[in-house]
């Protein structure tokens, strides 16, 4: 879809509105429909769908700063104190760290109380964030998602039949590539456009760069989108050179965000400061969609919380598989966090299905942990 057509669709003018257009619960189905697909379900343990690769899961506390004004003091931000949390950080869609892709942290607090969104887990604990290394998200709504996966869906396909099935992983990715490219990026431009500067460079390493949610949440009766920034204080960052991993495969470039992030934690505490940004326009700042940035000169960010990060040996084979089993989810949540928009609406069924499936085929529990699975299995 290009972009004179999206714009014909009336801009919901209610400062936090939904609005749900009449084909999304269709195009949603095609997404499930080719994320089921694209599972690769030969490996063992089957990974995530996407950010299947991860560079860690490392454990943190997550500290609610003190006197935030009274509007914002909501769901998990409504008093000072500190949540346990697990962090994982991952490459979006690479295998290889040392290529260009995006990045994703994902947070989840343990020990919140209150009734949670999804049905089956009402009872659960647990409240995530799930943030990406660019402001904004690719695709603006469910039905241009539904579009783009069936054309990645394709490419695939075509990517893994006759000469290409037994060609080296990197002709693999050049084919499907092309494919995609000839069937789909060539004549949807805007999405070209926004597709391209997703696929970051990797960072140095994933402590050093800010996360956003790129779409909208409930902050109680305010819209809000998250964002992650690293501090720069010089307690939490002294100026010393992380040490060479002692782990042959750390020191493969395929491994190079994992390694960076096992060198720094096991020479200090890192920390980053979490923001919401307010929506203060339903037009200039739309929840239905996550491609257009939210100017912080309009409104902006308000710190929130900091999350300290501290310094671990983590990357063991026993947190690895205790990390491959976990799910984290923006569906993971209290109804103060609720999350908006046609992207995150998808994301519901998406992300439940997906996660429980792969937990199927890896004979690991579906359910979320809680503060008791944190100090039994992850600490011990
Ligand atoms: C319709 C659009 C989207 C689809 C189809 C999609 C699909 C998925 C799937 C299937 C997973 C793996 C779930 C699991 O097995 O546990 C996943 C994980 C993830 N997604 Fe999305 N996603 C979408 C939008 C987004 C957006 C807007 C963001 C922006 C923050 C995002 C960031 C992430 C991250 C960081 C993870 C990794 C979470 C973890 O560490 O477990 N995704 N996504």
């Amino acid at each position: 879809m290009n972009r004179s057509a999206m714009s014909v669709r009336a801009a919901p003018l209610v400062l936090g509105e939904e609005a749900i257009p009449e084909e999304e619960a269709s195009a949603i189905a095609q997404i499930v429909a080719v994320v089921h697909d694209l599972l690769d379900t030969s490996a063992r343990p089957v990974p995530r769908q996407e950010h299947g690769k991860g560079h860690g899961v490392v454990r943190a506390e997550f500290r609610v700063a003190a006197g935030l004004p009274e509007a914002l003091r909501q769901g998990v931000f409504r008093e000072p104190r500190s949540y346990q949390a697990l962090v994982r950080f991952s490459n979006g869609g690479q295998r290889d760290e040392s290529a260009r892709d995006a990045h994703g942290m994902a947070i989840k607090l343990f020990g919140v109380t209150g009734p949670k969104l999804l049905e089956e887990e009402r009872e659960a604990s647990t409240q995530d964030f799930v943030l990406l290394d660019h402001p904004v998200f690719f695709m603006r709504d469910a039905a241009c998602y539904a579009q783009f996966s069936r054309a990645l869906g394709a490419a695939s396909a075509w990517s893994r039949l006759g000469w290409r099935a037994s060609a080296p992983v990197k002709l693999q990715k050049l084919a499907l590539f092309g494919h995609l490219y000839w069937n789909y990026l060539r004549s949807h431009p805007e999405e070209r456009k926004l597709l391209l500067p997703v696929r970051k460079a990797p960072p140095p390493s994933g402590l050093d760069i800010p996360y956003w949610s790129t779409t909208p949440y409930r902050l109680g009766s305010h819209a809000v989108r998250w964002s992650v920034r690293p501090r720069r204080d010089a307690a939490l960052l002294p100026d010393q050179a992380p040490p060479a991993p002692a782990d042959p495969a750390l020191r493969e470039p395929g491994n190079r965000l994992r390694a960076a992030l096992v060198a720094q934690l096991s020479g200090r505490d890192v920390a980053f400061d979490f923001f919401a940004q307010r929506q203060t326009d339903p037009v200039a700042m739309p929840i239905e969609d996550p491609t257009v940035a939210w100017s912080e000169e309009r409104s902006p960010s308000v710190m929130l919380a900091t999350l300290h990060i501290p310094r671990q040996a983590f990357d063991t084979p026993r947190r690895r598989a205790l990390g491959e089993a976990l799910s984290f989810s923006p569906w993971h949540a209290i109804a103060e966090h609720r999350p908006l928009g046609g992207i995150n609406r998808a994301r519901r069924r998406i992300y439940t299905e997906l996660a429980s499936r792969r937990r199927e085929l890896n004979q690991t529990a579906n359910v979320e942990p809680d503060e008791g699975w944190l100090t039994r299995e992850w600490d011990s």
